[in-house]
């Protein structure tokens, strides 16, 4: 099993890609190795302190919804078990185990695919100033964290600095192609669709998500990270209640606890105290047991 506690990964025979905030990429050809370290980012700033077993959620997480996910649309997946890697990697086990995942290297696609149920974030804030979200028009009268009539994919361009910026599809079917758009459009809101659905079932409402799309040999498949809490909103259905904030699964912790100190959002960010990081090292592990039904593998809570 994979030591608790990874931040950066040196595994020195294989051949670093790059390192992403959260993921150490290596490069085995025509695959990839990507790993998910126990590093937490807020507000596009990776923070000096790890989350244990983050990194392990991350990759555990996303391995059961792309398996669930596989009828929809094929994924960049191949194998989670280090005893199936490269025996170049499997050298590094105590670093990987757990939290690594050997997948198929694609063409990036540079859109952010959001898809959301949910008036949160900054959607929330547009639809305030403007009535519309990412320029849509919504019904009028709607409160903080309401669903939505129904789900809506709002793109951002992934952006290689700063902040990623919202786009219309216009816009990305400018930048991708009309067709790739509105295959992954309709591929995302499906995904959401059924996510939500799982979701509810185990007590959780996904508010909002994103995914991220790449080609190879041509075919469109979803790669990276899948409804994992870095990259959507959970909340507990049991205690949802349009009109306020809601208790949240996802980063939204941290970043409430960098609210209350008043960072000013500008590297370097600040050493997360002992106590939030056990909370926020909790909620993880709270989202992938009641997600998936089961404790962590190597975590007994
Ligand atoms: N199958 C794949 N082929 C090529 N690139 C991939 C694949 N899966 C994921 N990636 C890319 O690998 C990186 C994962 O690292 P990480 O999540 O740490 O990055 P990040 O800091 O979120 O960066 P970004 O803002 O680019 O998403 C992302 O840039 C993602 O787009
Ligand atoms: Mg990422």
């Amino acid at each position: 099993m994979s030591t608790d506690l990874v931040i950066e990964t040196h595994c020195d025979k294989l051949p670093l890609l790059f390192r992403g905030k959260v993921r150490d990429i290596y490069d085995l050809g025509d695959r990839l190795l990507l790993v998910a370290t126990d590093r937490i980012s807020a507000f596009d700033v990776v923070l000096p302190t790890p989350i244990p077993h983050k990194g392990v959620v991350l990759t555990q997480l996303s391995a059961f919804w792309f398996r669930r996910t596989s009828s929809i649309i094929r994924n960049h997946l191949i194998s989670t078990d280090l005893q199936t890697f490269p025996s170049a990697a499997r050298e590094y086990a105590d670093q990987l185990a757990g939290r690594s995942m050997l997948v198929q290297k694609a063409h990036r696609l540079d859109v952010e695919c959001v898809v959301r149920g949910y008036l949160a974030g900054s959607a929330w804030a547009e639809y305030r100033a403007t009535g519309t979200v990412c320029g849509q028009a919504l019904p009028a009268g709607l409160a903080w964290n309401e669903r939505l009539p129904q789900p809506i994919f709002t793109p951002a361009t992934k952006a290689a600095s700063g902040h990623d910026q919202n786009i219309s599809v216009d816009r990305m079917s400018d930048l991708i192609g009309q067709d790739l758009t509105r295959r992954i459009v309709e591929i995302s809101l499906r995904i959401y669709r059924d996510a939500h659905s799982y979701a509810l079932t185990r007590g959780l409402i996904l508010a909002d998500t994103k995914l991220e799309f790449g080609l190879v040999d041509g075919e469109l498949m979803l790669i990276d990270e899948l409804l994992t809490p870095d990259s959507s909103r959970y909340w507990d259905a049991e205690l949802y209640e349009p009109g306020r904030d809601q208790p949240s699964f996802d980063k939204q912790f941290v970043r409430d606890w960098l609210e209350s100190i008043a960072w000013n959002k500008e590297p370097p960010a600040p050493v997360i105290p002992p106590d939030v990081v056990e909370r926020t090292s909790q909620k993880y592990r709270d989202a992938y047991r009641r997600l998936v039904g089961a404790p962590l593998p190597g975590s007994s809570t």
